[in-house]
């Protein structure tokens, strides 16, 4: 029998079994393969736990800096790709245990006092996934200061606004940005406040129930980081309710860019023509010579699929499970890492392409002059003559049928014409018919009128610049 538990898998839990795990059953259980992505927190867990068994004299001062030796050459070797992981010993926790105890003897041993995978996977996902948290707010910022900096330019450039995608009323390109500012803003709040839970320590609960052991928890969590302890030893090693919530937070931010990339599709589209995008956002066709398709954009619309994917899975994972840990939750890891690296890239990308993009500001122009978006601007106007408004805008209605038959716009109806609709329009109501009268009229807070919309960049710009 070998010294060594960790060195053969028939021996890697106890002498209790008697038979090795087949090949293929190895295969299926193992999770080496993905979470070893885990590696450095890992680390950096157990150090701390090392570091607070030798405070607490559980293990002794020569263990530590055997242990602190050990990790530092497993770090290396990791870093430097030189570290073999073995399937056979299942996962990175026991990977590096076992690299462990074999580079310094009987304290790599000691390491695992006081402590079970159960909270040190749990540990390890936490400062994993809050340090991705912190990569992907900065990313989140720079996606709206993008778009913040590209609505500086466009308060005057008039579009039209859409609901049920049919013209409604003149909006600046602006605001309609702005708007995209708004849901990112909301996302990074989601986000800070799913670190703030992300952000509690497990170690200590053990295997489910605690430890006999004098640990110090808070201690680890402050060497860690973290911002308190996971306060019940069962839940703290069963929930992963952190991983849903990053999962939630994904999902919305991914289909807030989705919404953006579909608008960015479509107005690139011949149709639209309201932007270009650079060549290399673009793709070919390898039939068609005069194609230039918008492949980024729709990819990212694309891949929100696969993150509410993952939440789907992340959340039926958990489902149903009883207290405490099961091996389910191995499953949380891959689609955890996939909608990180998703989400960042795609941000990443969004912004660098939207920063970028050509605005075609006469087509916009002219599509808001197209479907009689200035008709509620005179029905508002009919409001101010003292008519009510449910008059007025069956007024409305009458002139833009007549205006339709005519094939005109409202503002290219003759007064004397206009008149017939209601005596009380005089010529100042040309003023309110054309696209800039419709927009600057706009000046409630939160509405169109370029004072409002560049009120609203100064405020993003300084609440982005705060951090
Ligand atoms: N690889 C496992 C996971 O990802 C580590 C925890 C395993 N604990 C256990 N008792 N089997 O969840």
């Amino acid at each position: 029998m070998s010294s060594d538990p960790l060195a053969n898998k028939a021996q890697a839990w106890s002498a209790l079994f008697s038979e090795p795990m087949s090949e293929l059953v190895q295969r299926y259980t193992a999770s080496v393969g993905f979470d070893k992505r885990l590696w450095r927190a890992d680390i950096d867990g157990s150090l701390a736990h090392a570091e607070m068994l030798a405070a607490q004299q559980i293990i002794g001062a020569d263990d530590l800096a055997a242990i602190r030796r050990g990790m530092a050459q497993i770090a290396l070797e990791i870093e430097s790709g030189r570290f073999e992981w073995k399937l056979e010993l299942e996962d990175v926790h026991l990977n590096i245990e076992a690299r462990l105890t074999a580079l310094v003897g009987d304290a790599g041993k000691r390491l695992h006092t006081g402590r079970s995978r159960n909270d040190q996977v749990a540990t390890d996902v936490r400062l994993w996934l809050r340090g991705e948290i912190d990569r992907i707010a900065p990313l989140l910022s720079a996606m709206q200061l993008a778009l913040v900096e590209l609505a500086a330019q466009h308060s005057e450039t008039v579009m039209p606004g859409f609901t049920h995608m049919q013209v409604a009323q003149p909006v600046s390109f602006a605001h309609h940005l702005l708007a995209y500012v708004e849901m990112f803003a909301r996302d990074a709040e989601r986000l800070a406040d799913v670190r703030r839970r992300t952000n509690r320590l497990p170690l200590g609960a053990a295997a489910l129930a605690g430890t006999s052991y004098p640990l110090d928890r808070e201690r680890v969590a402050k060497t860690l980081g973290f911002d308190g302890v996971c306060q019940n030893s069962l839940d703290a090693v069963s929930d992963r309710d952190f991983a849903l919530e990053f999962a939630a937070f994904a999902s919305i931010c991914m289909v807030h860019v989705s919404r953006l990339a579909e608008e960015i599709v479509l107005w690139m589209s011949q149709n639209f023509g309201f932007i270009d995008l650079a060549d290399r956002y673009c793709t070919g066709s390898s039939i068609m010579p005069q194609k230039r398709n918008p492949d980024v954009a729709e990819l990212a619309r694309g891949k929100s699929g696969r993150v509410v994917g993952h939440l789907m899975g992340l959340i039926t994972l958990m489902k149903g499970q009883p207290l405490t840990y099961n091996k389910d939750n191995q499953e949380d890891k891959e689609p955890l890492f996939d909608t990180v690296d998703t989400l960042a890239d795609t941000l990443r990308i969004m912004a660098e392409m939207t920063s970028g993009m050509k605005v075609k500001a006469d087509a916009m122009e002219r599509a808001a002059l197209k479907g009689y978006a200035t008709a509620t601007d005179l029905a508002d106007y009919l409001v101010k003559k003292g008519l009510p408004f449910r008059d007025a805008h069956e007024t409305v209605a009458h002139a833009v049928k007549v205006a339709l038959q005519r094939g005109v716009d409202l503002a290219e109806l003759p007064l004397a014409d206009l008149q017939q609709f209601n005596a009380a329009i005089g010529d100042d109501v040309f003023a309110v018919l054309t696209l800039r009268g419709s927009m600057g009229a706009r000046k409630v807070l939160g509405g169109t009128a370029p004072a409002q919309v560049l009120a609203q960049v100064a405020r993003h710009r300084a609440r982005l610049a705060a951090g």
